[in-house]
């Protein structure tokens, strides 16, 4: 029987110091340490930036997604990691994605907005299944865009 999956939602605020060119260049490579840590993990799931916070979303067997929340919680780009949420799941949000990130194209953007009316933008006043609704309603439209 394959592990049980878990899915995993924090959010945290950004460190990274300097202009948008150091940002982008530390995002890709937090980007690149993830999609080769969590191929190899069997991890999937999806990264978004706004308004100087990180959410995101981890899902795979229990044992390997804490241990890459450890990791990241160590992680000194980003501070005040919050747990939202580490529940059991029957099916994967992110099947496709060994790390999706949103938060740049207009497209994005837009749909930022419709729910940013409410929270400000402000990643840290919404809830776990809130993120988790964001992030995979962006992973359709992109994948449906790349279709
Ligand atoms: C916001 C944020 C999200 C991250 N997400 C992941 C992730 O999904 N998987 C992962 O392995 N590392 C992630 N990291 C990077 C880890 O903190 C750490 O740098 C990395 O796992 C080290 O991998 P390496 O030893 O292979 O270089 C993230 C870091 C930050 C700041």
């Amino acid at each position: 029987m394959p592990d049980a999956l878990y899915q995993l939602v924090y959010y945290s605020r950004n460190h990274i110091a300097g202009d948008q060119a150091a940002f982008t260049a530390n995002v890709e490579n937090i980007l690149a340490a993830s999609r080769r840590n969590n191929v190899r993990d069997g991890i999937t799931g999806a990264l978004l930036f706004n308004n100087g916070c990180f959410a995101q979303v981890l899902e795979g067997p229990l044992g390997v997604v804490e241990a890459a929340f450890e990791r990241i919680q160590q992680d000194e780009r980003h501070g005040e990691v919050s747990l939202l949420a580490l529940s059991p799941i029957e099916t994967r949000s992110f099947p496709n994605w060994a790390m999706g990130y949103v938060g740049s194209s207009a497209a994005q953007a837009a749909s930022f907005s419709a729910i940013g009316q409410g929270s400000g933008f402000d990643l840290s006043l919404l809830g776990s299944e809130e993120i988790h609704r964001i992030l995979r309603d962006l992973a359709v439209e992109e994948e449906s865009a790349a279709a």
